[in-house]
């Protein structure tokens, strides 16, 4: 039962792109849109309870432990239970984004599950312990407890994990006339079985030289707002080869992207969705209609777009 006084919040948070090619769990900037909404209130019931879940089709789970929202809100709880609190939270989920996206559907669950839950409380935890509870919730829905979405879906803009344990965040500077194209063709790439690729493999030093080449250059573009340099440091040698074969076209998706003039272009996160950056809106939008024009063209699948600059806010309560 809610308390009298404790009225429902409603929190958005956003879709993000992770890795941001060579930033495999260490690079992620956030989206305007779509996204999750999460409400919350105060409930006598202890822990987070998952009361109902909207827009999913009906394949998220509402079992206790189980999903990333709940998760992410009863880590919250744990964290600030004691003399005082109330003993738990009611909440309700609205799924504005599709699954298995590789756009941080299950970052942006956690997201919002973990600042709505902060908000019912009286906000007691700081964003960074905000990122931590997510980070459980994202344990919950792909096994591994990664950064690269929550980050900045909770903070905002373009985030660096230097380390999850202990929690480092550094936040990148977002150049003035960025803009992303983000495309998700209509196909399912799960974020467990993406990892579970890459697990065991042994990586070649002249890639990982590579990789670290184009880390460094991604961050020192960011800072000099070089938006040249930035596209060209948005090449993964490690991960992307081992899981474009999971997405189909993705090798013509990307040439199309360039040649439509993006200054670089990937994979969001695990898959399918992928991102090419602009360097204006006109043509961010010349590139998303390339990119879907491939997907429909060389593999059948119809897509959608997404089409803007980065979300420098991160989640936020919905009046
Ligand atoms: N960094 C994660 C991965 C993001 O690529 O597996 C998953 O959304």
């Amino acid at each position: 039962m809610a308390s009298a006084d404790s009225p429902r919040v409603r929190v958005f948070a956003p879709a993000t792109v992770s890795n941001l090619g060579p930033g495999f769990d260490v690079l992620g900037l956030a989206l305007h849109r779509p996204g999750d909404v999460v409400e919350a209130e105060l409930s006598d019931r202890p822990g987070g309870e998952l009361a109902g879940v909207t827009g999913d089709g009906g394949a998220l789970p509402l079992g206790t432990g189980r999903n990333a929202a709940s998760v992410a809100a009863d880590e919250v709880l744990r964290r600030v239970t004691g003399a005082g609190r109330p003993p738990g939270l009611r909440l309700w989920l609205h799924k504005g984004m599709p699954l298995a996206s590789g756009l941080g559907s299950s970052g942006a669950s956690a997201a919002a599950g973990a600042v709505a839950a902060n908000e019912a409380l009286g906000r007691p935890l700081g964003p960074e312990a905000l990122v931590e509870c997510a980070m459980a919730g994202e344990r919950a829905s792909c096994g591994a407890a990664h950064a690269d979405n929550v980050a900045p879906a909770i903070v905002g803009g373009i985030v660096l994990i230097r380390s999850c344990d202990p929690l480092e965040l550094v936040r990148l500077p977002v150049p003035d006339g960025l803009f992303i194209a983000v495309v998700h063709p209509h196909c399912e790439v799960s974020t467990a079985t993406a990892r579970a690729r890459l697990a065991g493999r042994a990586f070649a030093l002249p890639d990982i030289v590579a990789n670290a080449g184009n880390l460094g250059a991604l961050v020192a573009a960011l800072h000099q707002g070089d938006l040249a340099l930035l596209g060209r440091s948005i090449d993964d040698r490690i991960v992307e080869p081992l899981r474009a074969a999971m997405i189909p076209s993705s090798t013509e998706v990307r040439s199309a992207a360039r040649d439509a003039g993006a200054l670089g272009c990937g994979i969001s996160g695990s898959g399918p969705s992928m991102f090419a950056l602009c360097d204006s809106d006109d043509a961010a939008a010349r590139v998303a209609l390339a990119m879907r024009q491939v997907f429909r063209d060389r593999a059948s699948l119809g897509s959608e777009a997404w089409v803007g600059p980065v979300n420098r806010d991160g989640a936020h309560v919905l009046p």
